[in-house]
């Protein structure tokens, strides 16, 4: 084939697989409002007989596992032969060249609680890298979704991260530690900071909207330890589609399995990040 062909074919063949991209990421969605509905129905009928604990204040309920494997069957007929790597394990991993990373819940303190904010996380790794994202805000019916080659979204609209450049000016999100309290001190000594650095710090208890709302521009940033990739896969690789960066507090790539992420509107992430190398100078 002439180089010009060539050409012309390997961009027939990337439009043709960002529209098949684009065609599984609405049904991702389509996916993700259908189980959560289940998911919001159950909240209503949910006792204390129903949370089990996993370890020190980490909880599942029958509603994780079953949205988890309602999740599972639906997106098997998506992509023939695709791997798993689910919070709730109710599938076993395997390594494959397509892997879904899910939470069913995430957020599940909040939905125990009947608090209202919770939502599906998604994403689709293909030879270890993210190429779709999708966060189901519950809810509010609000999702946030991604593909490689293209925008980040909120329902049909494009959506951007701020272009607020600096940390005084900026409103910033957490999670607190509550599973490894060792260096609980020094992370307080690092919030106390922010905070006076900032026009704030919240905490909202789900990890993948912290990150969808640094994505359209709600918060500028966001940072936590000890994340898991399911909390964070497909809430990252938005904020990316979205204009915003994401890196480990070292400022590298390693940020879905290396459980530390930082995540912002690009312009003050190097400010944030100096921030918490000052409090945890090992970083
Ligand atoms: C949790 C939420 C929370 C974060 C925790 C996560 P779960 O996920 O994302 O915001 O602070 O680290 O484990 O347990 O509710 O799926
Ligand atoms: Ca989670
Ligand atoms: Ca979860």
């Amino acid at each position: 084939m002439e180089s010009g062909s060539l050409e012309i074919q390997t961009k027939i063949n990337f439009m043709q697989a960002l529209n098949s991209l684009t065609e599984i990421c609405e049904a991702v969605c389509d996916i993700s409002r259908r189980v959560g509905a289940f998911i919001l129905l159950e909240q209503k009928k949910l006792t204390e007989y129903d949370v089990e604990s996993k370890g020190l204040n980490d909880f599942v309920t029958y509603v994780d596992k079953a949205a988890e494997e309602r999740l599972v069957a639906e997106l098997n007929t998506l992509i023939p032969d695709a791997g798993f790597i689910t919070e709730e394990a109710t599938i076993a991993r395997e390594a494959k060249e397509f892997i879904w990373i899910i939470d069913p819940i995430d957020g599940t303190t909040n939905f125990i609680h009947g608090l209202p904010l919770f939502s599906i996380s998604i994403a689709l790794m293909h030879k270890e890298k993210i190429i779709l994202g999708v966060v189901y805000e519950i809810s509010r019916d609000e999702c946030f979704h991604a593909i490689e080659g293209g925008n980040a979204y909120l329902n049909n609209e494009v959506i951007h991260v701020t272009s607020r450049n600096l940390l005084k000016e900026s409103l910033l999100v957490t999670g607190f530690p509550y599973k490894d309290v060792d260096r609980l001190e020094q992370w307080m000594k690092l919030f106390v900071d922010l905070l006076k650095k900032s026009h704030g710090v919240r905490r909202l208890g789900s990890a993948a909207i912290d990150l969808a709302y640094v994505a359209c521009g709600r918060f500028e940033a966001f940072y936590e330890f000890g994340l898991s990739p399911w909390d964070v896969a497909a809430g990252a690789f938005i904020v990316q589609q979205a204009g915003g960066k994401v890196s480990d507090y070292s400022g590298g790539s390693n940020f879905i399995f290396g459980k530390e992420l930082l995540a912002g509107n690009g312009q003050m992430n190097e400010e944030l990040r100096e921030v918490i190398r000052e409090h945890f100078p090992e970083k």
